[in-house]
């Protein structure tokens, strides 16, 4: 495996302030991120804004602003956003910076230069919320396929980029690549559009200013498609490439979006990546979307779930948790407080946060507190410490499957064995024959280490839960790598387990 790894989230529309869908593609990449980081990678995780297009002009009349005062505006409340949610995202690009701007031009004039850029004329609909184009047949009763919304009639000189020349090359790219367009099912929709006929596209625009000049010809902006997705190389410093990240990082390991912006990922993004001669991402990776209380978000419904109301009620990691455990990674899922109340009361407070409290409790009360050593093992020890590696590969297939709720269900797997554990060894009797103490310290110091390993699992989904759990036992593991980490018999005896506080206070059902 190669120890680099490029994960990117889509860069956000600035007309829209962030909301839990946002911060749902924007976790999930985090927890990847991270993952990999513990697993020893060296990870570039990009995050970003998109503050080009009509549809920021537009936005920006509306508020009597400069599309650049409120992108201003809207990409802090993005920046600060992540930092809340505690992202580590290693940059941050925005569309309208200068590095982006030049890299666009250049990936431009390439492709031009190769001739697969040409000036023509466009005669189509416009669907401007989605920055899309559309013939007269796609309409669906003169509205935008996607979205239902109105079109606009366009005729425009524009630069197309020939896309059609390189139809069959993405077929057969998406064929051989069985895992190049994630989940399985999103793979066979894609197909069946590139089948369909690719046109060439229209990559300019005359009729609105804001936007990458194309070069030698200012009258034309680039189309904002074209100029958001060439964000996933700008970042790196393509094509220059001064730091070494172009070398290093591409192509990305993942491309993580929502399901409705797949089209761009999977078809316009390969075809310009093939025009400007350079890999293709290893995998396009399409969420579903949540809706709120069975309903669709919408302004107009005003049903917006706001990320910074959830983190301030249920903080950081129960909101991190929930929002990756509760729906299979690429569909769709409802949002509702009584499933996250739900999720909190009885997989982190019941299993996750007592299984913490009663280990470090015992440990201060038979041990005062010092880790006893490994000693005399009864029958349900050895079964115990032996699942752990089998569990832990099982969780690390899931997570390069980006299939977070199954990879968590594996961690509960783990903590409710060793809440039986506790059960089935029952410390408390052990506790009253002194001829049973060393079996006794046996039980403590497996009980510690499987806790020292969830933490580090549970980390890269809750970081300053793994954090506090390495703390509260002493476990000298400030990166919360688990590389190297993963296994039994870490911790040395005679060390300091300090008692748990609550980590997880239950929410009763009416307090929200
Ligand atoms: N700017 C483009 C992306 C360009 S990437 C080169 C864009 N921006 S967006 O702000 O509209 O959407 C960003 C992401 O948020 C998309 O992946 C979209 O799927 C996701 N979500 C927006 N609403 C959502 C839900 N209700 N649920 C889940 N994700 C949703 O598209």
């Amino acid at each position: 495996m190669s120890n680099k790894f490029y994960i990117t989230t889509p860069i956000y529309y600035v007309n829209d302030v962030p909301h839990i869908g946002h911060a749902y593609t924007t976790l999930a990449c985090d927890v990847l991120a991270r993952y990999k980081r513990a697993r020893g990678c060296e990870v570039f995780f990009l995050t970003g804004t998109d503050e080009h297009g009509q549809k920021v002009e537009k936005a920006a009349q509306l508020n009597g602003e400069t599309p650049l005062e409120l992108a201003d505006r809207v990409m802090q409340r993005f920046e600060s956003l992540w930092k809340k949610l505690n992202i580590s995202n290693s940059d941050f690009i925005r569309t309208t910076q200068q590095r982006h701007k030049d890299g666009v031009q250049k990936i431009f004039s390439r492709i031009e230069k190769k001739g697969d850029i040409y000036l023509g004329t466009y005669e189509d609909w416009y669907c401007t919320p989605c920055e899309t184009f559309w013939t007269e047949t796609q309409l669906i009763d003169g509205c935008c396929p996607d979205c239902g919304r109105a079109t606009e009639k366009l005729q425009e000189e524009s630069y197309f980029f020939r896309m059609s020349k390189y139809q069959q090359q993405l077929i057969e790219h998406i064929e051989n690549n069985p895992d190049f367009i994630q989940p399985r099912s999103r793979r066979n929709e894609v197909l069946g559009f590139v089948r369909e006929g690719l046109r060439d596209l229209s990559i300019s625009r005359t009729s609105f200013s804001w936007g990458i000049p194309v070069p030698g010809n200012e009258k034309h902006v680039v189309y904002v498609w074209f100029d958001a997705l060439n964000n996933y190389l700008t970042a790196l410093g393509y094509p220059d490439d001064k730091d070494g990240n172009v070398a290093a990082f591409w192509p990305a390991d993942v491309h993580v979006i929502g399901k409705d912006i797949l089209r761009f990922h999977s078809v316009y993004w390969p075809t310009f990546l093939m025009a400007a001669g350079l890999p293709l991402p290893k995998k396009v990776f399409a969420h579903g979307w949540w809706t709120v209380e069975g309903k669709k978000m919408s302004k107009s419904l005003q049903n917006v779930v706001e990320p910074n109301m959830l983190v301030d009620k249920y903080g950081i990691d129960p909101i991190r948790y929930f929002l990756l455990r509760e729906v299979p990674f690429g569909l769709d899922g409802d949002f509702s407080h009584s499933s996250l109340i739900h999720r909190i009361n009885s997989d982190l407070a019941n299993d996750l946060g007592n299984l913490v409290s009663r280990s470090t409790a015992m440990v201060n009360k038979y041990f005062a507190g010092k880790l006893p050593p490994r000693g005399d093992a009864s029958e349900f020890d050895a079964a115990f410490t032996a699942a752990f590696p089998d569990k832990i590969a099982e969780i690390d297939r899931h997570m390069d499957d980006l299939a977070f709720n199954k990879a968590l269900l594996s961690i509960w797997e783990l903590i409710s064995n060793a809440n039986k554990y506790i059960d089935d060894t029952a410390p408390w009797t052990l506790a009253k024959d002194e001829s049973k103490r060393s079996q006794l310290g046996t039980v403590m110091y497996n009980l510690i280490e499987a806790v020292r390993i969830v933490g580090l699992l549970v980390a890269p989904f809750m970081p300053d839960t793994g954090a506090r759990i390495m703390t509260t036992i002493g476990a000298d593991n400030p990166d919360l790598m688990l590389d190297g980490h993963d296994s039994f018999g870490e911790l040395q005896a005679g060390i300091t387990i300090a008692k748990a506080k609550p980590m997880f206070p239950r929410i009763e059902e009416g307090q929200k």
